[in-house]
C-alpha cells in the first residue's frame, strides 16, 4: 500500500485526528519528583544549576511535599545533605538525620504521598565516594553493610520505598535481607540497576553536594558504550530481589531504557539527570529553544522508549502544564 492511496498525512491534519492515533501519553501517574532535604529550619536554597529546585529544610520540604502530591504526583525521590560526614559515611543511617526526619515530618503531613529515598553513601562520606575507600580503591563488601543500615533507617522512620543508587555489587541482595529480616517484607526496592559513569550529573552534586574530592565513579558506575552489561547488571538486580529497575540517565539511554523493558519486562523508571534539565533549562533561557515543548518532547520519549516511571526536576511544571 503506497502513494497515492497510502498517505500518512491524512491523519496529522488538525490537533483531533493527531490525539486519535497518538501512541504514547504521558501523565502525572508517571512522575516522581526528586527533593533535597539540608539540616536547620526555614531553609530554602535555590540550586542555581537547576532553576526551580531548591535545597530544603524539613518545615520547608513538607510544604513543598504537600504541593507535590496536590498536583497529583505519586511520589518523591529524597536526598539528604547531612550535619557531618566521615570516612565510613555513618551520618546516613542517623535516626536524627534530616532524611529520617524528613520522612517522618511529610508521612505526618502528606500520609499517602510514596516516599521513595535515594540510598547512596556520596552524600555522607567525607570522601565524596559512594564505597568505602581505601588506599585510593572504593570497597564494595564493606559498603553494602552501611547501605544496608543506611536503608533499614529509612524505612524504620517511615520511608515507602528504598532506591540503592551506589552500583555497589550485591546491595540489593544485602537490603533485601536486611529489610525482610526486620519485619519490611512488604517494603519495595527501586535499584537503580543501570546507572552510567556520566557527565549530566554535573548539577546534580551542587545539589547534593557529593562531588567525589578525588577520583572519578568510572570504578563502580557503567562505562556509557556498553549495552550488554546493562542487561545482566539488570538481571542480577532482579535476582536479588529489585522491584523496580531503573536506567539512569534516561535520554542517552533511551535504547537501553527499550531493551530493559523487552527483554524482563519489569516496572522501569528513567531517571532524567540534572544535567538533562539544566541543559533544557539553559537553552530555553537563552531563548534557543522553546522549553516546554522540549520538556514535554523529552519526557514523553523516554515513555515511548519503555520507561513505565519518570525521575524528573520538571515533575512540578509539567503536573501544571497537563
Ligand atoms: C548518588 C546519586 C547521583 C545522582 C543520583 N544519585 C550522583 C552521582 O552518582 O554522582 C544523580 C542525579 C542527577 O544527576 O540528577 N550516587
Amino acid at each position: 500500500m503506497f502513494y497515492p492511496r497510502f498517505r500518512p498525512r491524512r491523519m496529522r491534519a488538525n490537533e483531533n485526528l493527531r490525539r486519535m492515533i497518538r501512541e504514547t501519553r504521558l501523565s502525572v501517574d508517571d512522575l516522581i519528583y526528586p527533593m533535597f532535604v539540608v539540616p536547620g529550619r526555614r531553609v530554602k536554597k535555590l540550586i542555581s544549576s537547576m532553576p526551580g529546585n531548591f535545597q530544603q529544610s524539613v518545615d520547608r520540604i513538607v510544604e513543598d511535599a504537600k504541593e507535590v502530591y496536590e498536583l497529583g504526583i505519586p511520589a518523591i525521590l529524597l536526598f539528604g545533605i547531612p550535619e557531618y560526614k566521615d570516612a565510613l559515611g555513618s551520618s546516613a543511617y542517623d535516626k536524627k538525620g534530616p532524611v529520617q526526619e524528613a520522612i517522618r515530618a511529610i508521612k505526618k503531613k502528606v500520609p499517602e504521598l510514596i516516599v521513595i529515598t535515594d540510598v547512596c553513601l556520596c552524600e555522607y562520606t567525607s570522601h565524596g565516594h559512594c564505597g568505602i575507600v581505601k588506599n585510593g580503591k572504593i570497597l564494595n563488601d564493606p559498603a553494602i553493610k552501611i547501605l544496608a543500615r543506611e536503608a533499614l533507617s529509612h524505612v524504620k522512620a517511615g520511608a515507602d520505598m528504598v532506591a540503592p543508587s551506589d552500583m555497589m555489587d550485591g546491595r540489593v541482595a544485602v537490603i533485601r535481607e536486611a529489610l525482610d529480616k526486620e519485619g519490611f517484607a512488604d517494603i519495595p526496592i527501586m535499584s537503580y540497576a543501570a546507572k552510567y559513569a556520566s557527565s549530566f550529573y554535573g548539577p546534580f552534586r551542587e545539589a547534593a553536594e557529593s562531588t567525589p574530592k578525588s577520583g572519578d565513579r568510572r570504578s563502580y558506575q557503567m562505562d556509557p558504550p556498553n549495552a550488554l552489561e546493562a542487561l545482566r547488571e539488570v538481571a542480577l538486580d532482579i535476582e536479588e530481589g529489585a522491584d523496580i529497575v531503573m536506567v539512569k540517565p534516561a535520554l542517552s539511554y533511551l535504547d537501553i531504557i527499550y531493551r530493559v523493558k523487552e527483554e524482563f519486562g519489569m516496572p522501569v523508571a528513567a531517571y532524567n539527570v540534572s544535567g538533562e534539565f539544566s541543559m533544557i533549562k539553559a537553552a530555553g533561557r537563552l531563548g534557543w529553544i522553546d522549553e516546554k515543548r522540549a520538556m514535554m518532547e523529552v519526557l514523553t520519549s523516554i515513555k515511548r522508549a519503555g520507561a513505565d516511571m519518570i525521575i524528573t526536576y520538571f515533575a512540578k511544571e509539567v503536573a501544571k502544564n497537563l
